[in-house]
């Protein structure tokens, strides 16, 4: 494995073999995926006690469970006498889980609470108290998004978020009654490293005029609309402890093309809805759902295509999608369908701009099986040392539309997390952390910057 110490994220070099290395693979299932805060899945997913979920830490597949008293517990996915998978459907509700090969049988914690043939085969002498599943220790509900986290030493969900936050109230809280998970997810799998889609969501806006141009102009009829779309526009992205994102600030759009003629009913309901949204989460955070995010390490969504996404690593070279569409929950039943109906005609398996971003990836993939591609320096350098942070009410450290100052803060956090560093190191490092030069507190009604016009992302 080269050295990931000679790698120099901040002066916006990127050496390739980051996404390509099974070594840096596998550290950084244990360094990156076994220390951070991962999303395990939404409160709506888990309605009532025993409702379950299956889902990924990393390559580590457990099972997410509502408890009797209603808290969420979660635990590895394998039995501890041969390591089968303990439950092999996606979701339902249980009292408890019934592993298939031999038939050990575990509580909704967990726990080991029955084995076959206890007293003719173990002669009564297995200890069920110490061959339970493995618990993940640390489980965080912010807002009804559900993470997990394997490293005791991790700070809490809130303090890892920072000033992140801000904007991920600005999804949540636009809403009165919140936002929910429509149904199971659409899954598929890309033959790309998990960290150019991440890095992606995080910063790069950039690519929207180019990747996405065909499929913009192809679902576009006004010409107006087209010549405007693909113009350097205004706006902000922002990086927080490796967490990032961007957006263009367009205030809800009646008739928003971009959605589809599918997502027109909820479109509707989302701009006749747009005045509250205003007086909850402010004019800045109401105008800036058209934004991409990137939760580090692998969680991300969009607004106004309304779909969170898992990019969970399968291999240095593969990831499996899990994609949901997330929707007001106070919406009626029309407008969610519509909703869902959108975002797979836009951000799914072969959604019309979906499809742009998995062909750009894959690609790059294939590209670095040359070893002198492997052995060259990739640029990420846009804006470099010329943040222009902007509007002061915004928290984190901020800047252009068009900068790459994001991915720079999510793989510096990469870096930080696979080279071993503490977490009070990482958090103090001025490199990724949340002060930026301005440094604000983070405000509920901050004003925006709005410009006229739209934009997929
Ligand atoms: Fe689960 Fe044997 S592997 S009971
Ligand atoms: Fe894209």
């Amino acid at each position: 494995m080269f050295d990931i110490a000679t790698t120099d994220f901040t002066a916006g070099k990127i050496d390739p073999r980051i996404y390509t290395d099974p070594d840096v693979y596998q550290l950084e299932l244990e360094n990156v995926f076994g220390r951070s805060w991962l999303f395990l899945g939404h409160d709506s997913q888990l309605p009532k006690r025993g409702s379950f979920v299956q889902t990924y830490m990393g390559e580590d597949p457990v099972l997410v469970v509502r408890q009797r008293d209603g808290s969420v517990k979660a635990f590895l996915n394998q039995c501890r006498h041969r390591g089968m998978r303990i439950c092999r459907s996606d979701q339902g509700t249980s009292r408890g889980f019934t592993c298939t090969y031999h038939g050990w049988a575990y509580d909704l914690e967990g726990n080991l609470v029955n084995v076959p043939l206890e007293e003719e085969a173990y002669r009564n002498k297995l200890d069920k108290s110490q061959w339970g599943a493995t618990k993940v220790p640390r489980i965080e509900n912010y807002k009804g998004l559900i993470f997990g986290n394997w490293d005791p030493d991790a700070p809490d969900l809130a303090e890892t978020l920072g000033d992140f936050t801000y904007y991920l109230d600005g999804t949540i809280d636009r809403f009165e009654g919140g936002i929910e998970l429509l149904g199971g997810a659409m899954r598929w799998v890309i033959d790309c490293n998990w960290k150019f889609a991440a890095e992606q969501f995080a910063s790069d806006f950039y690519h929207v005029q180019i990747a996405h141009a065909s499929a913009g102009v192809a679902i576009v009829e006004d010409p107006a609309l087209q010549a405007q779309m693909w113009v350097p526009r205004p706006g902000m992205q922002v990086t927080v402890n490796g967490h990032g994102g961007g957006s263009p600030f367009n205030p809800p759009m009646p008739g928003n093309p971009f959605v589809g003629e599918a997502g027109q009913p909820y479109n509707d309901w989302y701009v006749a809805n747009s005045d509250g949204v205003e007086s909850r989460v402010g004019q800045g955070r109401r105008d800036m759902a058209n934004g991409h995010f990137t939760i580090f390490p692998n969680f991300s969504y969009l607004g106004d295509m309304h779909t969170m996404r898992v990019w969970h690593p399968r291999g240095p070279g593969q990831i499996e999608v899990w994609a949901w569409s997330y929707v007001a929950k106070d919406a009626s039943p029309e407008a969610k369908a519509s909703a869902r109906r959108s975002s797979a005609y836009t951000f799914s398996p072969a959604g019309v701009f979906e499809t742009d971003d998995g062909e750009n990836w894959t690609e790059v993939q294939q590209v670095l099986r040359g070893w002198k591609a492997r052995s060259n320096t990739l640029n990420a350098q846009m804006a470099l040392g010329d943040e222009r942070p902007g509007d002061s009410q915004f928290p984190g450290r901020t800047d252009d539309l068009f900068s790459e100052m994001a991915a720079r803060g999510f793989y510096q956090q990469w870096k930080l997390l696979m080279e071993g560093k503490s977490w009070r190191d990482i958090l103090a490092d001025r490199s990724v952390t949340a002060d930026g030069p301005q440094a604000p507190t983070a405000s509920a009604a901050a004003p925006a910057r709005v410009f006229e016009g739209s934009n997929p992302r």
